[in-house]
């Protein structure tokens, strides 16, 4: 069985934060989140995946939701090799076990899956992912005699000669199951840093004429995060790897200094970015969409889809649950949540939609509001197809939902707070009154 073991029960001090390391967040998301999907999308199932965590489990799994991962705890801090022990009683001799460190996530889905096949095709009992740098400090050294590994060195307990050595531990490592078994329980802290170290594991599998072997990673993919300057760092390594990617697949971004766009998202050819764009969590756009400039999409707690020539911004916001259907249209200083705006309809001006059902060719006026809260619950409002919606109308949701009618429409200015049948006029508003003379001659 082929298993995954990450380690994220460190503490993580160089943060200087009173958020443990890897629930700081990137594009929305907790670092420690992009291992674990990594390591779901590669193949691991869920229930064969292990993060090792600190006694304050709970933050960990409240931050976390994936279903079905397994956390395991490791009440102190006592170094890489012990954390990996926590993981032991879930480990099968026969077992494949891919174990890496949590705030990396850089790495690959590619890598993973590589290191995989390797691991299997050469029979070996560890496999290490390692890189070349010119400057290897502080990382682990992995040390050989002729071709042959036989240990792994922490920067603080290297001989001068040993300095030099400038192929370093990417912390990535799968190991045959009966290896962690066997040599975990016999690690000792005798180091400078007075530490168990999983990395030590390899020495005494090196002894034994164990078989093991390297690949090689891109230095990018394992940049671990350890201050707020590597957090800044990945995230752009991260953004820049999107916008790559998306360029390559015929779509226009202008500005990539400014565009900031998640993982998660997918866009369809001749889709442009204009400057000054942030989207996290996951989207999918169609193709020929227009977005931007300056328009946030915050789909972290729901999908948001956008279908093809839709038209976002500039000045809007789309958040979670929102779907915009084929050349539907969200513009200047529009907030849109939980909501569907339907075939070529338009929320073009000064609005909040949400938790609506917007139909086909529906025109909302300027400065409409859905009133969705009443201080308790949230309701529905649901506006059918062909409907105009005068500006300034305020619609009243209430419990059952509020309903606009096919064909049916709102005078400007007007607070709905009853159901309108299809193809009539609601106004809701008082009727103006004329005073005349009503400013006197001598003011
Ligand atoms: C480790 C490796 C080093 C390698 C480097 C790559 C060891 C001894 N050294 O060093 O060779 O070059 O990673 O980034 O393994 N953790 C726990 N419990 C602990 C200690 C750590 O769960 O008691 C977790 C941390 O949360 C982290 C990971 O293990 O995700 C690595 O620990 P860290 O202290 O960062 O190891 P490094 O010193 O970077
Ligand atoms: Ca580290």
């Amino acid at each position: 069985m082929f298993k995954g073991v990450i380690l994220a029960a460190g503490i993580g001090k160089r943060m200087k934060s009173s958020t443990p390391k890897v629930l700081h967040k990137i594009f929305g998301y907790p670092i420690l989140y992009y291992p674990i999907k990594t390591l779901l999308d590669s193949g691991i199932e869920s229930l064969n995946l292990f993060i090792v965590v600190g006694k304050n489990r709970e933050i960990y799994e409240e931050s976390i939701k994936i279903p079905d991962v397994n956390f395991v705890i490791q009440d102190e801090p006592l170094g890489t090799g012990d954390a990996a022990k926590r993981a032991l009683p879930y480990i099968e001799d026969g077992d494949d076990i891919l174990v890496m460190p949590s705030d990396a996530p850089l790495i690959k889905k590619e890598t993973i899956i590589k290191a995989k096949e390797l691991f299997k095709e050469k029979k070996t009992h560890i496999l290490i992912l390692t890189s070349i740098l010119e400057n290897p400090s502080p990382y682990g050294r992995v040390v050989r005699e002729g071709e042959n590994i036989v240990g792994i060195k922490e920067d603080r307990d290297l001989k001068d000669n040993e300095r030099e050595i400038k192929e370093i531990n990417s912390g990535i490592y799968i190991f045959k199951g009966e290896i962690l078994k066997k040599y975990l329980p016999l690690l000792n802290s005798e180091n400078a840093q007075r530490e168990y170290y999983l990395t030590d594991v390899v020495e005494l599998a090196a002894k034994d004429n164990k078989r093991i072997i390297s690949m090689p990673v891109s230095f990018e993919e394992i940049i671990g995060i350890n201050t707020r300057r590597d957090l800044r760092e990945v995230f752009k390594i991260m953004k820049d790897r999107k916008i790559n990617e998306l360029e390559d697949n015929g779509v226009t971004i202008f500005d990539p200094a400014t565009t900031f766009i998640s993982p998660f998202v997918k866009a369809g050819r001749d889709t442009v970015f204009y400057p000054g764009v942030y989207i996290e969590g996951e989207v999918e756009f169609g193709e020929g969409c227009v977005i931007g400039p300056f328009v946030k999409i915050d789909a972290v707690k729901g999908k948001v889809i956008v279908k093809d020539n839709v038209i976002i911004g500039p000045f809007a916001s789309i958040r979670e649950g929102t779907k915009l259907m084929n050349k539907s249209k969200a513009k200047t200083f529009v907030e849109i949540k939980k909501s569907t705006v339907g075939e070529g309809s338009a929320v073009p001006h000064l609005s909040y939609i949400g938790d609506a059902t917007i139909g086909k060719n529906v025109n909302i006026g300027a400065g409409t509001i859905t009133c969705n809260y009443d201080g308790k619950k949230k309701h529905p409002t649901i506006i059918e197809d062909d409907v105009f919606i005068g500006s300034d109308s305020i619609l009243v949701a209430k419990e059952g939902g509020l309903f606009i009618r096919k064909g049916a429409y709102t005078g400007a200015g007007s607070v709905i707070t009853e159901d309108v049948p299809p193809y009539s006029l609601a106004l809701g508003r008082a009727r103006q009154i004329n005073k005349q003379g009503w400013v006197k001659k001598d003011e």
